[in-house]
Order: C-alpha cells, then structure tokens, then sequence
C-alpha cells in the first residue's frame, strides 16, 4: 500500500515535470529556416541598393542547398542575414521557427555561437595557431576550454581526416587541409547549420572534390547546408539550387 502510493506521487511529480518542460520548450519547427519578403537595402551616396528586394523560401531540416548567382547578385548578403551577422530592412527570416530578423546583438551572438557553423573562402585561420587551436578558437570566446572539449577538437580533427597534423600550424597545412579545419571549426558547438560562402573558391578541382564529399558526408549525418559558390559543378552536388538576379530569385529547384 505504501509502495503504492509512493508510486503514485513519483508519476505526478513526473507528470508535472513532463508537463512543465513541454510548455517551456521551443516546439521544433519543420524548417531549419524560412525567409518571408525579405529586403536588404544600402543607402550609398544618395542612392539605394538593393542588395536583396523581396527573397522568400523556406529550407527544411537536413536540406543541402547552393545559394548562385552572378557577382553582386546579393548572395553572400542573403547568407549573412540567414547567419545572424547582420538584420534586414524589412521581411522575417526565422530560424528553427524563431523570428530573429529584430532581435538584439547579444541574442544574435547567442543564436550564432549555439545554431550555425561558418565556413569560409579563405579559412580565416590563425596562422600561428595549431590545428588543434584553430578548432578550440570559438570555445575561447566563450570561455569553455577543458578537457573534454580539448577532446571534442582532436575527435574533430580526427573526423575532418587530419589525425597525422594535430600539431601543424596552419601555414603548413595545403589549402584543402586548411578549409577541413575551417570545417572542423565551424562543428566545434555542434551546430544544426553549416553555412558556407565560396567554400571551394581557393580550391583545385581535386581537392574541390574531397571538401564537397565531407560536406556530404555531415550533410548525410544530418547537417543543414548552405554554401554560396559561383561553380556549377559544386552547385549540382547540392539537393537544391536558389539563383539569384540583382536581389530577387529567379530559379529555386525546391519550390
Ligand atoms: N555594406 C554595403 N554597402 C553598400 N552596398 C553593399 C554593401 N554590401 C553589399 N552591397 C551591395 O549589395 C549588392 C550585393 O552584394 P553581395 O556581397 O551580397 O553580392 P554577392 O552575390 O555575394 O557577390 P560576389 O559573388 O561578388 O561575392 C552589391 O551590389 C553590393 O555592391
Ligand atoms: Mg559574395
């Protein structure tokens, strides 16, 4: 009987703790993002520019897509708001079903540091800095370095393919190994997003190649991918394709 009712108390106070942390959780939305109307506009010498006028599209979770479009078409505009780098004139873009077109610096920096992974065209390593550094760079930001997370950067460096270069600094690395830190960088806070602008453009066409399979690879375990490239032949490894003209899109294959 006592048994019982003790049984009976631990599945109210679970019940209660279910149902607590079921209204404080974020409901997960279908879509890793979704752009409505959104514009871009710089005023520049009296003039304005409308880097981006009226983009909207929605990418679902686990989508591998390639934002292309010719010089100044407003991609690398697009990928930036997308990545919380910067707010739009007008329009919504909202990530995982949060609206974070208004929010705050520090909210953006917050959404940012937990959510997105950036890769970039040159790396934007640290020269000086081991490859293991260069993947425990953003973890200094944030004042988490441990051993577990040290560990967490080798297991990244492992996964990228560069276990035989732990201790290399960047400058000795090729371009290709360089970009596979970048990448191993960008996992580091384990991001539902992976965002990339013209991550192949410093890249031979070999090398292209391995960087597009690893991109895959992460994409297969699950990774949302943006990446912005001008190539064609990175651009057909994608599942979609969003082209761009002078702000506006003029092809989405996901539609
Ligand atoms: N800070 C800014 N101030 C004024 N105009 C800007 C600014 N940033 C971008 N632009 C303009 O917005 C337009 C889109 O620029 P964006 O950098 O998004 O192009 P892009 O498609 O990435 O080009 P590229 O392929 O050359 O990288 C261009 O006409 C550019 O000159
Ligand atoms: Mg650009």
């Amino acid at each position: 009987m006592r048994n019982s009712v003790r049984f009976a108390h631990f599945i109210t106070a679970f019940h209660l703790l279910a149902t607590r942390n079921s209204l404080l959780a974020t409901p997960m939305s279908e879509y890793s993002a979704e752009i409505i109307d959104l514009h871009k506009h710089y005023e520049l010498g009296g003039e304005t520019v409308r880097a981006l006028n009226g983009v909207s599209f929605k990418i679902k979770r686990g989508e591998f897509v390639a934002i292309m479009g010719a010089s100044g078409s407003g991609k690398s505009t697009l990928l930036n708001l997308l990545g919380c780098l910067d707010r739009p004139t007008s329009g919504v873009i909202k990530l995982d079903g949060e609206d974070v077109s208004q929010l705050s610096d520090d909210r953006l920096s917050e959404i940012r540091a937990s959510k997105i992974g950036f890769i970039f065209q040159s790396y934007n390593l640290i020269p000086q800095l081991t490859v293991l550094e260069n993947i425990e760079v953003p973890l200094y930001y944030q004042g988490i370095i441990n051993a577990e997370s040290q560990q967490r950067c080798r297991d990244l460096a492992t996964r990228v393919g560069l276990s035989q270069r732990l201790e290399h600094r960047s400058f000795q690395l090729s371009g290709g190994q360089q970009q596979r830190v970048g990448i191993a960088r960008s996992l580091i806070n384990n991001p539902a997003f992976l965002l990339a602008d013209e991550p192949t453009g410093n890249l031979d066409t070999a090398t292209t190649e391995e960087i597009m399979n690893l991109l895959k690879e992460l994409n297969a375990e699950g990774k949302t991918i943006i990446i912005v490239t001008h190539e064609p032949e990175v651009g057909n490894q994608t599942k979609r394709i969003i082209r761009l003209k002078d702000g506006e899109i003029i092809e989405d294959t996901g539609a």
